[in-house]
């Protein structure tokens, strides 16, 4: 049993000072993995900005159909040229998405909650490694619920795709996962995006929050930062600015995408941001230009 009494707070994060371990590949963790490893996550971050656009479009796992998403296959192609990444389940990709699209994919493998229940923690690995081999998958997304009521087979799940992955060189995300009584503050996302990464997947995803430079700090691995709720363009754009100047490489941005009035616009605006060092004022003059022509 752990002592917690005893527990110090951890303080010193050197949030100024760059992860040590680096040398031989541009992604922060990633420079003792496997060359097929390496591969997959240089499809999923831009080796140039070291960053990526990852346009997530999973919620219909446990949504259904959500507002934004009810023809998939007229929108994959259009926001292709704009995202590095497609997020989506095994369902929708292998239906809606022409493989022919040359964009990573990150492929949740995990399934079991609708949003009919009020616990949504626990779930199964749905999608085995050979699927995910099928498809190409660049990574497998695992939703991990730390602190919730199904947190052990939450963790046994990320485990076993971890494990599957290194057999066979599939990088794992780790998706942080916030129920609806889960706190959002820094003191949560450090404990559970480092939990997550300590478990050895690749890549993490979580939200942002006060002192994200240290939640990155503290994370061995790169963080990308879901977009949640829809918010007014510029809010979003902000987000993504923010997020990427305390150090996430990329975002996993779907409701801010697919629910503004211009997804394709929206999504040329986020790039600029994750790529191009646009600000969120430029981006956003940027949207208004776009979408007026
Ligand atoms: C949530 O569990 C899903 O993984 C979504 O993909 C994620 O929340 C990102 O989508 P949004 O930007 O809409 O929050």
């Amino acid at each position: 049993m752990a002592d917690l009494q005893g527990l110090k707070v951890a303080k010193d994060y050197h949030v100024n000072v760059p992860f040590a371990n680096q040398n031989g590949f541009y992604l922060k963790g990633s420079n003792s993995l496997e060359w097929g490893m390496k591969r997959h996550l240089a499809n999923i971050f831009n080796p140039k900005s070291g960053n990526t656009v990852m346009f997530a479009f999973d919620h219909g796992y446990f949504m259904g159909s959500t507002a934004g998403l009810e023809r998939l296959d007229l929108l994959l192609p259009k926001l292709a040229p704009y995202v590095d990444c497609f997020m989506g389940t095994r369902g929708a990709i292998r239906t809606c998405c022409p493989p022919e699209l040359t964009n990573a994919i990150a492929l949740r493998v995990t399934s079991g909650s609708s949003m009919l229940q009020d616990d949504l923690s626990h779930e199964v690995v749905a999608v085995d490694i050979e699927d995910s081999i099928r498809m190409n998958a660049d990574c497998m997304a695992v939703q991990t619920f730390i602190g919730a009521d199904g947190q052990m087979s939450s963790l046994d799940n990320l485990n076993q795709v971890i494990n599957a992955g290194m057999r066979y060189s599939v990088p794992t995300l780790g998706v942080c996962a916030v129920g609806k009584d889960m706190e959002r503050t820094d003191r949560f996302f450090k404990l559970a995006t480092r939990i997550i990464a300590e478990m050895g997947c690749q890549i993490v995803k979580t939200y942002n929050c006060d002192k994200f430079e240290e939640v990155v700090a503290a994370c061995p691995v790169p963080i990308v930062v879901a977009g949640g709720k829809k918010l007014a363009e510029a809010d979003a754009l902000t987000l993504a600015y923010e997020v990427i100047q305390k150090g996430a490489r990329g975002v996993d941005m779907g409701r801010n995408i697919f629910q503004s009035e211009h997804p394709v616009e929206m999504a040329m605006a986020v790039n600029k941001v994750v790529h191009e060092g646009f600000t969120d004022k430029e981006a956003y003059e940027f949207y208004l230009d776009s979408i007026n022509g």
